[in-house]
């Protein structure tokens, strides 16, 4: 039986996970719109990973009889204008002082 406190820190993780996801997926958008094509393919890498990260957490708390609260997914908060904003944004997107 999980404690409390590490069921609710890894059921937060799972949004996080979620979230980097989704974040690094716009990174990639935002390349592939620029036309650097390698850009926009690692950034999708990099979105597929979180997602396997959000997965393994989840399958553990499931596997130790925890059911996941999926929460909204907030809109990436960056506004990427030119060609560094998305690798200077990627640095730490788990670094949301909401989550
Ligand atoms: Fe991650």
């Amino acid at each position: 039986m999980l404690n409390e406190k590490v069921k609710d820190l890894l059921n937060v993780q799972v949004n996080k996970e979620f979230y980097s996801a989704y974040l690094y997926l716009d990174f990639s958008n935002f390349y592939e719109a620029k036309g650097l094509d390698g850009f926009a393919n690692w950034y999708k890498i990099q979105a597929q990973e979180e997602r396997d990260h959000a997965t393994l957490f989840y399958q553990y708390l499931h596997n130790n009889g925890v059911q996941v609260v999926l929460e909204a997914i907030d809109k990436p908060a960056v506004q990427l204008e030119n060609l560094m904003d998305a690798l200077k944004a990627g640095q730490a997107p788990c670094n949301r002082p909401d989550l």
